[in-house]
């Protein structure tokens, strides 16, 4: 493909990192860690090791305690295991020259009470998720209405989150992402919709940012700011999430976040046509963040090399995420730098369990290929 400009290959300065190019590794769940205490494989640990040409490689959603579990055969970091685990993955990213930043997740309310001892999911507020199903060891089941976390137990998760950048940071990490995106436990705070809470941490916008920000905060603590992002989805509707203000909501949290100096601000709000694209009527809201934010910019949803370097190009962001495109293509830097073709993703094996689909991506130099991303 022919580039009016390269910016997509070139090196930035995120933070305390520098990158060789800015394509970065989508956060993507993919099931395949060991359920008897849901720590990463050896087969995880080449997955990433195959992708380590990525500017930043952020992991799949990695929660930070058993209660913030709400997937089957997903990984976390709140136990010695789990580190233990996380350790062989950024050693052999790092030994490969990648760098990767760990997503610290906590689902809330899509969850299930199957990963919770028959105790119901915690929330914000008793708010039942919509238009969504548990994905548990039985398949899917439904997903209950939540309990409202006390006041003092939000306190704990923040502690909780603070613990697990404390592990992040042992496991190796460059640095860690708050997942506080995708109608997630930190995006349930943040949102209207989902926060009907009186206490500090709901109610106006200072406070329903509050947790957010104190998570952020927690992580910070422990990393550097300069080592530490947030992904937020202001235009997301996964679980039902919706706010009443979502440019006022997200501007405001923005603002706040520029105080902390972070490694950069992850927004997702996919292009049109993309399955998660914004339902009609919904506004844009990356455009104003970008204006708002002062630190690194990276935008997400359904860019490819031709959409990214325009992006790049008009200013809208600083760094481009990859999701699909890096399930199916373990060399996607290189392929963009031979401007060559790419391997088909296979919708089938994304959350499927096993090696197929995860590690058996041919590489360009593998296997010459000659389809269309
Ligand atoms: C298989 C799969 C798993 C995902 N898991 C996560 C996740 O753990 N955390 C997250 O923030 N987003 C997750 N996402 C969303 C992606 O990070 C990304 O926002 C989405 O795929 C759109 O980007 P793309 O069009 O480049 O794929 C997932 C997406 C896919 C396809």
């Amino acid at each position: 493909m022919s580039q009016a400009s390269n910016l997509l290959l070139t090196p930035f300065t995120m933070g305390a990192l520098t990158l060789p190019n800015r394509v970065v590794m989508a956060p993507m769940t993919r099931s395949r860690a060991d359920n008897d205490g849901n720590v990463p494989t050896d087969s995880t640990v080449k997955y990433y090791e195959q992708r380590a040409s990525a500017g930043l490689i952020i992991s799949e959603g990695t929660q930070i305690s058993a209660q913030g579990v709400g997937y089957v055969s997903t990984p976390g970091i709140y136990s010695e295991a789990q580190v233990a685990g996380w350790k062989k993955v950024t050693a052999a990213v790092h030994a490969a020259g990648g760098r990767i930043f760990a997503q610290l997740w906590h689902v809330g309310s899509i969850s299930h009470p199957s990963f919770h001892n028959g105790e119901l999911p915690v929330a914000p507020s008793a708010v039942q998720p919509k238009g969504v199903q548990a994905f548990t060891g039985k398949g899917m089941e439904e997903i209950p209405t939540p309990r409202a976390l006390e006041t003092a137990e939000v306190k704990a998760v923040v502690e909780d989150f603070r613990k697990a950048a404390a592990n992040a940071k042992e496991a190796g990490f460059d640095g860690v992402e708050i997942h506080g995106a995708n109608g997630y436990l930190v995006d349930q705070f943040i949102q209207d919709g989902t926060n009907k809470r009186t206490d500090e941490y709901g109610g106006s916008v200072e406070n329903r940012a509050r947790f957010a920000l104190e998570v952020v905060q927690a992580a910070a603590d422990v990393f550097g700011a300069d080592r530490v992002g947030i992904r937020l989805a202001p235009t997301g509707a996964m679980g039902g999430i919706t706010d009443s203000d979502r440019v006022g909501t997200f501007s405001y949290v923005t603002e706040q976040l520029n105080k902390l100096g972070l490694a950069y601000l992850h927004v997702i709000e996919a292009l049109p046509g993309h399955p998660m694209a914004a339902a009609p009527g919904v506004p844009a809201v990356a455009a104003h963040l970008r204006k708002i934010f002062t630190g690194p910019f990276m935008l997400n949803g359904g860019y490819t090399q031709e959409t990214a370097e325009a992006a790049l190009a008009n200013n809208e962001a600083d760094l481009i995420s990859f999701g699909v495109p890096f399930i199916a293509n373990p060399d996607l830097v290189e392929r963009y730098e031979q401007g060559t073709a790419f391997n088909m993703p296979d919708q089938a094996t994304f959350y499927s369990g096993g090696d197929k689909g995860y590690i058996d991506y041919p590489t360009l130099a593998e296997a010459p290929v000659a389809t269309e991303q």
